[in-house]
C-alpha cells in the first residue's frame, strides 16, 4: 500500500534530509519547516527508519483536515480508518501541539482524539472495552492555523538513538546533527577527516558510518517493528540488505582528538560499539599541538561555545588560536559549528558560507571555509 509519511527534522536540516530521501528512492511531496513529506510503501517505512541519518522520526500520516470545534475534531478523527492500523489490543497514546488555532487546549484535544479513536475501534471490533496491552501506536496531532495533521510515529525512540552511545560527555552533539554536518561538508570517504574537538566522538563516528555505508538504524528497534501492517520478513530482509551493503573495503581515514582524557575514552568506546573503531585514529591532544599532516583534508569541529563549558573570555582566546592554527591549513576545507555570535571576528576570517542550525535548543551557525578541490587522482 502507498502511505504518506513525514520525516521530521530540526530546523535547517530539511534540505539535507530531502536529499537523503531522494537518494533512497522516495517520491517527495513537500519540504516545509522541520518536515519532509514523502510517499512510501511498507518496505519504504522500514527503509526510511533504517537508513535516514538526519531525520528525527518517521511519522505515518493518517489524515489532514481543518477543525474549528471539538465536535468537528471528534468527527473527522472518527472518519479515519483506525482499524486498518491499530489491532484490537493496540496500545495507543495521543500527544500533540497547537499553534495559532481555535483549538488550543492540548489536553482537551488529546482527550477528544483518544475518545474518538477508541469509539472507532470499539465499533469495529464490537467490544466495549479496549485492553491496550499490545503494540504501541503513538498518535501525534499537530494543529497549525486550524489545520489538523494526525500522524502515528513509526520510529519509537528518536532516530538519533543509534544504539552506539555507551558513554557520554558534558555537551554531546545529537547523532542526527553530527551526520548533517558531515553530509553538508565536502567530505567524501576518499578524503581525510579531522575532528580536533571530538568529545564523545559523534562527528567522526557518524562520518565513519557514512564512509562504511552502515545503516544508522541497524543496531536498534522501531515502534513499527511490532505493527501488524508490516510483515516481519520485510524487517529481516531490509536488515540483511543493509548488512550486505556495508563497505568494508574502502580505507577510511578519520582522525579525532580531544584535550580531555575521559572524553576521548568515551569516544573510543562509542566507536567500538558502532563498529567503526578501525576507521578512526584517536589521540589525546590540544588542538594546537595536532600535526595536520595531509593536504586537502576536511576539518569538522564543534568546539566549546562558552555558554555551557567555558567562560566568554576563554572562548574568544580559543577561537583566536583556532584562527592561527587553521589558517595554515590552506588546502583544507574547514567547518566549525558554534553559537558564539562573533566567532568570525575572533577567528579572523569570514566564512564562505554559514548556515543556521540548532544544537538542541541552542541556535548555532555552521561556518564553512572551502579549500581548493583536491587534484584528480592518476
Ligand atoms: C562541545 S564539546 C564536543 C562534543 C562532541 N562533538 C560530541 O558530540 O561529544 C567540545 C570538546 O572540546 C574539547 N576541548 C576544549 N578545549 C580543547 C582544546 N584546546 N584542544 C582540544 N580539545 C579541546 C573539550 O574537552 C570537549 O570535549
Amino acid at each position: 500500500m502507498k502511505y504518506k509519511l513525514i520525516a521530521t527534522t530540526t530546523f535547517g536540516i530539511e534540505a539535507i534530509c530531502k536529499r537523503e530521501l531522494i537518494s533512497l528512492g522516495f517520491e517527495i511531496i513537500s519540504t516545509e519547516n522541520g518536515k519532509v513529506t514523502f510517499y512510501a510503501d511498507e518496505v519504504g517505512i522500514v527503509k526510511a527508519n533504517l537508513w535516514l541519518r538526519t531525520a528525527d522520526r518517521v511519522l505515518l500520516v493518517m489524515d489532514e483536515f481543518t477543525a474549528y470545534t471539538f465536535d468537528e475534531l471528534f468527527d473527522k478523527v472518527n472518519n479515519i480508518d483506525w482499524g486498518s492500523l491499530i489491532p484490537k489490543d493496540g496500545n495507543f497514546i495521543v500527544n500533540g501541539k497547537s499553534v495559532k488555532s481555535k483549538l488550543f487546549s492540548i489536553r482537551d484535544c488529546q482527550s477528544i482524539i483518544k475518545k474518538s479513536i477508541s469509539k472507532k475501534l470499539m465499533d469495529k471490533y464490537e467490544i466495549s472495552w479496549l485492553e491496550e496491552t499490545g503494540a504501541l501506536y503513538s498518535v501525534l496531532f499537530s494543529i497549525l492555523k486550524d489545520v489538523v495533521t494526525i500522524t502515528v510515529d513509526t520510529s519509537g525512540l528518536g532516530l538519533h538513538k543509534r544504539g552506539y552511545r555507551v558513554k557520554t560527555v558534558t555537551a554531546p552533539m545529537k547523532e542526527t546533527l553530527a551526520a548533517s554536518l558531515v553530509l553538508l561538508s565536502y567530505w567524501s570517504k576518499d578524503r581525510i577527516l579531522y575532528d580536533p574537538f571530538c568529545g564523545s566522538g559523534t562527528i567522526p563516528i557518524e562520518a565513519a558510518m557514512i564512509g562504511r555505508n552502515i545503516a544508522p538504524g541497524l543496531n536498534r528497534d522501531f515502534a513499527a517493528k511490532s505493527w501488524d501492517i508490516i510483515d516481519p520478513q520485510i524487517w529481516k530482509d531490509e536488515a540483511k540488505k543493509a548488512y550486505q551493503a556495508i563497505d568494508l573495503d574502502t580505507k577510511i581515514q578519520i582522525f579525532a582528538s580531544d584535550i580531555d582524557e575521559e572524553n576521548l575514552e568515551a569516544a573510543k568506546e562509542n566507536a567500538i560499539e558502532a563498529g567503526v573503531d578501525d576507521c578512526i585514529d584517536f589521540s589525546l591532544s590540544d588542538f594546537k599541538d595536532v600535526k595536520y599532516e595531509n593536504n586537502y583534508g576536511v576539518l569538522i569541529c564543534n568546539p566549546p561555545y562558552g555558554e555551557r563549558l567555558e567562560d566568554e573570555k576563554a572562548v574568544q582566546k580559543l577561537y583566536g588560536d583556532m584562527g592561527k592554527v587553521f589558517i595554515k591549513l590552506d588546502t583544507w576545507s574547514k567547518y566549525v559549528i558554534t553559537s558564539y555570535v562573533n566567532f568570525e571576528g575572533y577567528f579572523r576570517k569570514k566564512s564562505d558560507r554559514q548556515r543556521k542550525l540548532y544544537n538542541g535548543r541552542i541556535e548555532t551557525r555552521y561556518y564553512q571555509y572551502y579549500g581548493p578541490r583536491p587534484p584528480l587522482k592518476e
